[in-house]
């Protein structure tokens, strides 16, 4: 897939703009910011399940493996404690990451009201209501992906529908897996789901989709409304950053796109994407 100049300029802005509001990055840059960190993980212990690859076919049986991952230190089953679903969106889930609500996310009002229902981290979170914590790759990325090679023709299990059922599916799957280790029969724990941006999206949607599978949802920045075109994102950033800054975002995107047009690959380069 060819890397369009939109969609680079848009991520740089979209970099500056998460930077300068205080908002989490992409996942990938947050990594590498905190990875001399030890403690950003609950855990990274791989876990995998058989997930169904076309949700929507009564023909087609074919599975792949999809990973998770599970945190029970401050589980309570015995008083039926709740599981806290992360939902890992569009990029690889190493584990389960212990600064969902205390990394500035959202700063602010939505961060003071935060900690106080639910403490500072996940951790605290869990800790307080004596939660399971587990964590789904969603399909196709980090190393749930169906197929080795991402050719056209193989992307085409690749939506946010199938990714939705695979939440279901692994939520069954998972709480039939508890039940079992805790020698009980069709228990259900009260599950709540969590997601950010695209996965708050998800969030959001796995409530409205399958009500009688989660007793909540927290969609953090969900995106949940597509816009073709989005140019008011732009004019929002460019408030945002003020009259001089505006200029110099523009004055940049203009050079970036003038060296992608003579001389794409040593700009790409500098990005890591040289082979985009
Ligand atoms: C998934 O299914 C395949 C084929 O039946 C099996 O070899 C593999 O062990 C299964 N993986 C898991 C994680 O259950
Ligand atoms: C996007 O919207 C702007 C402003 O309305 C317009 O000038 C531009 O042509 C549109 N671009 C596309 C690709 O539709």
């Amino acid at each position: 897939m060819e890397m369009t100049t939109l969609t680079m300029v848009l991520f740089l802005l979209s970099m500056l703009w998460s930077v300068s509001h205080g908002f989490v990055p992409p996942r990938t840059f947050r990594n590498s910011l905190s990875r001399s960190g030890s403690n950003n993980y609950l855990t990274t212990e791989e876990l995998w399940f058989n997930q169904t690859l076309d949700h929507f076919s009564p023909y087609d049986h074919r599975q792949f493996e999809q990973r998770y991952y599970e945190f029970l230190d401050y589980f309570r089953p015995a008083e039926n404690g709740p599981i806290f679903l992360k939902i890992c969106g569009e990029s690889a889930c190493n584990g389960i990451t212990n600064d969902y609500i205390s990394c500035g996310i959202l700063k602010g009002l939505v961060k003071v009201v935060s900690s106080i229902l639910f403490g500072t981290k996940s951790k605290v979170l869990a800790k307080k209501f004596g939660a399971a914590v587990v964590s789904l790759e969603h399909r196709y990325y980090g190393k749930s992906s169906p197929f080795k090679s991402l050719s056209t023709e193989n992307l085409r299990y690749l939506s946010s529908k199938q990714a939705l059922f695979d939440l279901a599916v692994f939520r069954q799957h998972y709480q039939e897996s508890l039940n079992l280790k805790h020698n009980r029969e069709s228990t259900e724990n009260p599950w709540f789901v969590f997601g950010v941006s695209y996965s708050g999206a998800l969030s959001a949607w796995f409530r409205l989709k399958f009500p009688h599978l989660t007793c909540g949802s927290l969609a953090s920045s969900a995106v949940v409304l597509a816009v073709y075109n989005f140019t008011e994102f732009d004019q929002q950033i460019g408030e945002s950053a003020g009259a001089e800054c505006k200029a110099a975002l523009q004055e940049t995107t203009k050079l970036v796109e003038q060296r992608l047009a003579s001389n794409g690959k040593a700009l790409k380069k500098l990005f890591n994407a040289g082979e985009v």
